[in-house]
Order: structure tokens, then C-alpha cells, then sequence
């Protein structure tokens, strides 16, 4: 029997992948972070799923420990434009940080790309949690943490301001009379606040699906409030079934707290199915990117979300090391959650880096197997749908024809596109134009 409420899923494009091991497995493209064919290629892989968006993460400060996808690749919004060219209903979220541009660029960026793509754009925010982005933007200190939230506040308002900036109806291009617009419905904003002053107005429309819907990934208490506050879609990156549960139970109760409906948000947790046809097949699959892992690469992968905190300063087969407060200016829950995680269960500073890199969780198996996993957590309130990451072409193809098969046929998901924007595919209503009086249906 068809189901209401429908999974919604995301493809994060990894390029060469999303560890410091993924480019050595023999199907990964190890200039894949680079090459367009293969995005492309991606892409439209999705799109044949029909997947409800592509996501490009980003980040804005490398150092040499970085991981070779980080190392060389595609800015979000660039390659997104490029993607959209070449598909016409799968909507394209990039990330882009608000503590190292400014709204008014960024308002334009994203009104542009959802143009580009005639309403599909969505945009991924981020406030940066590596330190040393500082020092590729001509400022001498990375903001507290607390504070970039606070800037993120009020940046998202000058952005949904100055995407109001026309009325959906302001262009009227007649060449008869020579009137190109109506003055009465061009507004000027003129922000004045803790961090921006912005006049505008911006100096481009809306697009059809009114406004990008917003993404999110809070794992802390401000991040948490941001994203119940604001976000539409939120990224979950916990790993177990239980602990996923206990944040989705959360941000729903902090939307409802902020005024909105439970359904207003969706929290999608972050995936790396490996799918094999037989429990044998996807268990060799799943050694063989174990076998990839070294412990110099699992160390530092360990120390991202500490600020790239180096550990290979400490014995190896000892208790986990006492960091204090390392990690709390950088991904705080994140970092929170490891060190709770080797208190708990009595980690070695080794055990917590392989358990680490090489997670296990419950989207390992037959498609029968994964399908039942993404059934559970959607059923059982752990997940409004995924956010699905794949390492080699390989595993995104094993989800598009193995899985999603078994998905539609549960009605857990859609057999074809009804809508062609993103908020059309995540169910979100157009918003109305803060000035205007009439309402827009999707
Ligand atoms: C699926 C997923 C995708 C993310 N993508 C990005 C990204 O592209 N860039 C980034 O700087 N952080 C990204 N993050 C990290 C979050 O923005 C955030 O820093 C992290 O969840 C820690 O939360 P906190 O800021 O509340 O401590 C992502 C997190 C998840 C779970």
C-alpha cells in the first residue's frame, strides 16, 4: 500500500572520497574531487534514482593532513551551476559559510544558481570549525564559536531579506510602455545590525520556488537551537540507531519550542551504505575500505573535528588521552561525542581511531538488508530520510538500482519526480514575499 510520508534523500558527491583512504580502492577515482565527467556521471546516477537533491560540502583551509577530496576540488556553488545545467528535476545544496562571506554575495550566489536551475538550489550552512580559515581571509582570529552562531542568526535575516528585495510580480518589462519595472514593488532592506549593514535592495529575483530551502548540521546546544530554528532539512551525523533517535526526538521538540510544526524541520542522518547481493559480498566490500585505513590516516582523521589536533603525540595502546576542552571552539558535538564515546566503553587512543574510520553501523548488507535498516529508522523516529554518501561510483549505482527498487515498491519512496524544484520534491510551501499580499503554491 502507498505510504504518505516519503523518505527523503540527498547525494553528497565525494570525488575521490570522503576519507584519507577512499582514492586507493580500486573503483574510486582518485581524481574524481576534479573532474567533471565524473560529477556529471554522479549526477545524473541520481537523478535516475530520483534522489531529492546533490549536496557539495565545503570547507574553506587546508593544511597538508588534509584529505585528498579536501585537497583539490571543486568550489560548491561553481560546480553546482555546472551540475544543473545537465540534469532538470534534482535539486543542488552547496555549503557555503557565513563566517567567511558576506550576505549580500552570498544572497546573489544563491538566488543565481536557483535561476540556473530553475528552482533547485538549497543552501548548506556552515559556520567553519576549522581555526586556520582565519588565515585565509585576512582576519587574525577564528570567531567563538558561540559568536558564529550568533552571526549565522543574523546573516541568514539579511539573506531572506534581500532575497524579498523584488516581488515576484515587480518585473514587467513592457517594451510598449518602456516600463521595465514597478517601483512599488522594489524594497529596500537597510540592515543595520551586531555584525552587517546592508542596504540593498539585491539585485536579483526570486526564482520560482521563492527562496532556497535551508540546510543545517548542529550538533551542540547553539547549533542545535540554529537548526530547530531555521533549517528545513538537518544533517544528523551521529552513527547509532538509539542516539540518532534521541536527536531527532530533540530538534523536533526544540522546532516546536520555536514556534514551528514537527514537520516543518526533517532530519536526515548521513549514510555510507555499502551494499553487496549476498551478506558475504557486502562484508568483503566493507574489509576491503577497512583494509585501506592506516592508523597514521585514522589518527588524523580523529583530530578533524578537534581542530586538526595532532594525536599521533600520544601512546598508542594507553586510554584515551584527556583533551580538556579541545574541540569545543571547532565541531563541538562532534568532538564531545568521541570523547564520551572512549570514556565510556574504555577506549585505547588506537580502538578509537579505527572505530572511528572505519563505523560499521547498520547500512552494511544485501539491499534487502539495507532497505530494512532505512525502513526502521524512518518508521521508528530516527529519520525523515538520508543524506547518502557513496565512495566509488560503484556504490552509488549498488544504491540507485538495488536499493531504491525495494524502497519504491515498500512506497517508501517516489517512482517518479512529481514537482521540478526542491522545495516541489521536499514538500515545502513557497514562501510568500514579505512584502507582497498574494500567495504562491509550489
Ligand atoms: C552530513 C553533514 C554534512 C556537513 N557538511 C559540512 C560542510 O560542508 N562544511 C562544514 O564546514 N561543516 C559541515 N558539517 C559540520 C557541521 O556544519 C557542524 O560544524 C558540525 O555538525 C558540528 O556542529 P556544531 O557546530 O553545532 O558543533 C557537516 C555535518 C554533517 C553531519
Amino acid at each position: 500500500m502507498a505510504n504518505q510520508r516519503k523518505l527523503k534523500l540527498g547525494a553528497q558527491l565525494h570525488g575521490a572520497g570522503a576519507s584519507w583512504w577512499d582514492w586507493r580502492h580500486p573503483e574510486a577515482f582518485s581524481d574524481g574531487s576534479i573532474n567533471f565527467e565524473f560529477y556529471k556521471q554522479q549526477a545524473k546516477q541520481a537523478e535516475a534514482g530520483k534522489f531529492d537533491f546533490l549536496f557539495v560540502a565545503d570547507s574553506v583551509y587546508i593544511t597538508e593532513n588534509s584529505s585528498p577530496h579536501y585537497l583539490n576540488r571543486f568550489e560548491p556553488l561553481t560546480i553546482l551551476s555546472a551540475l544543473a545545467a545537465v540534469t532538470d528535476k534534482i535539486g543542488v545544496v552547496g555549503t557555503l559559510t557565513v563566517s567567511y562571506s558576506e550576505p549580500f554575495t552570498v544572497a546573489r550566489q544563491f538566488a543565481s544558481l536557483d535561476h540556473i536551475s530553475h528552482g533547485r538550489a538549497g543552501w548548506n550552512i556552515v559556520t567553519s570549525w576549522l581555526e586556520g580559515s582565519a588565515s585565509n581571509y585576512s582576519k587574525e582570529k577564528h570567531l567563538d564559536h558561540d559568536v558564529r552562531y550568533r552571526l549565522a542568526e543574523e546573516y541568514l535575516e539579511v539573506v531572506k531579506g534581500l532575497w524579498d528585495s523584488w516581488e515576484d510580480d515587480a518585473f514587467v518589462r513592457n517594451k510598449e510602455t518602456g516600463e521595465f519595472f514597478d517601483k512599488s514593488k522594489l524594497h529596500t532592506l537597510n540592515h543595520k545590525g551586531e555584525f552587517f549593514s546592508v542596504k540593498g535592495p539585491l539585485n536579483i529575483s526570486r526564482s520560482k520556488q521563492g527562496q532556497p530551502p535551508i540546510l543545517q548540521a548542529g550538533t551542540s546546544e547553539d547549533g542545535r537551537n540554529f537548526a530547530a530554528k531555521h533549517a528545513d532539512i538537518v544533517y544528523a551525523g551521529h552513527q547509532s540507531f538509539e542516539e540518532t533517535q534521541q536527536y531527532y526526538k530533540d530538534l523536533k521538540k526544540r522546532a516546536i519550542a520555536f514556534g514551528r510544526l514537527a514537520d516543518d524541520i526533517s532530519i536526515i542522518p548521513n549514510i555510507r551504505p555499502i551494499i553487496g547481493r549476498t551478506r558475504e559480498e557486502a562484508e568483503h566490500k566493507y574489509q576491503t575500505y577497512a583494509n585501506l585505513v592506516t592508523i597514521e590516516n585514522a589518527l588524523i582523521a580523529l583530530g578533524r573535528p578537534f581542530n586538526d589536533h595532532d594525536f599521533s603525540v600520544y601512546p598508542l595502546d594507553e586510554p584515551f588521552p584527556d583533551l580538556g576542552e579541545h574541540g569545543a571552539n571547532s565541531q563541538q558535538g562532534s568532538s564531545e561525542r568521541i570523547k564520551r564515546t572512549a570514556k565510556e566503553q574504555n577506549l585505547t587512543l588506537r580502538q578509537a581511531a579505527l572505530l572511528f574510520s572505519t563505523p560499521r553501523g547498520e547500512f552494511i548488507g544485501t539491499p534487502e538488508q539495507v532497505a530494512d535498516s532505512i525502513q526502521k529508522w524512518f518508521e521508528e523516529g530516527a529519520a525523515d530520510g538520508f543524506i547518502v554518501g557513496t565512495g566509488t561510483t560503484g556504490a552509488l549505482k549498488d544504491f540507485v538500482e538495488l536499493v531504491i527498487p525495494i524502497l519504491q515498491e515498500r512506497g517508501l519512496f517516489r517512482t517518479e519526480y512529481e514537482h521540478d524544484t526542491l522545495r516541489g520534491h521536499l514538500g515545502l510551501q513557497v514562501p510568500v514575499n514579505r512584502y507582497s499580499k498574494v500567495s504562491v503554491t509550489p
